[in-house]
């Protein structure tokens, strides 16, 4: 049984389940096991997790030219689903982590890069999110609806930056982030300079 064949008879909504169920896992895993700082896992969880369901987004288009693999219908459910994880990874912050105390969050949001790096991706994915729906689509007509979904790549690495920063040295595992996104949007830049090319 072929991939694509596989991808044909899974409606696209199966996504959403697959995909919630990390971040679902993740929070039992707290409730039963909270460790010593549970707010802190769980924001660090739910903010990994959205940057592996924005990889999983960005395979889909590599994987068809290289394997000839069609995902493209399950490309919706994924980004919503990236974003549902960073919404999610906000929430935290914004309700257990600085429990609505404003004063610290402005301060936050003005005076640490990290934490701007993440709101400018938060709000470029946004808009993203609200047109992710056929009436939007119909509405902005496909060529400009393709040219505002365009920012989901300087929100890839945005995210990722936004986790390099964060650590106060350079570390493996946000850097590999970071080298994962680069790869894969210059492998879509190059896709569209070579069309623009011929
Ligand atoms: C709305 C804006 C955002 C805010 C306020 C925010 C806030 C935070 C905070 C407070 C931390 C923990 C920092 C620490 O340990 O001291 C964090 C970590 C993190 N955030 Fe965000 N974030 C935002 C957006 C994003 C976005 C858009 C992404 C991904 C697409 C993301 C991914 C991550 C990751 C991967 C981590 C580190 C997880 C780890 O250490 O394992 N964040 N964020």
């Amino acid at each position: 049984m072929s991939v694509n064949s596989v991808a044909r008879v899974i409606p696209a909504w199966v996504m959403y389940i697959l995909l919630v169920i990390p971040g679902a896992a993740l929070f039992w895993s707290v409730l039963q096991t909270p460790g010593p700082n549970p707010v802190e896992t769980l924001e660090h969880g739910l903010g990994e997790f959205a940057l592996r369901i924005l990889i999983l987004g960005l395979l889909i288009t590599p994987l068809r030219d290289l394997f000839g693999w069609n995902l493209i219908k399950f490309r919706r459910s994924i980004g919503l689903m990236a974003f549902f994880y960073v919404l999610a990874h906000l929430l935290v912050y914004l309700l257990l982590d600085k429990q609505l105390e404003w004063d610290p969050i402005i301060k936050d949001i003005t005076k640490r890069p990290y934490i701007i790096v993440g709101v400018v991706s938060f709000l470029i994915l946004l808009p993203l999110a609200i047109t992710s729906n056929n009436l939007s689509i119909r509405k902005l007509g496909p060529v400009v609806w393709r040219r505002l979904h365009i920012g989901v790549y300087a929100a890839c690495i945005l995210g990722a930056a936004h986790f390099v920063l964060l650590k106060k040295t350079w570390q493996f595992e946000p850097l590999l982030y970071l080298g994962i996104f680069v790869v894969l949007v210059g492998y879509r830049g190059l896709k569209r300079v070579q069309r623009a090319r011929a």
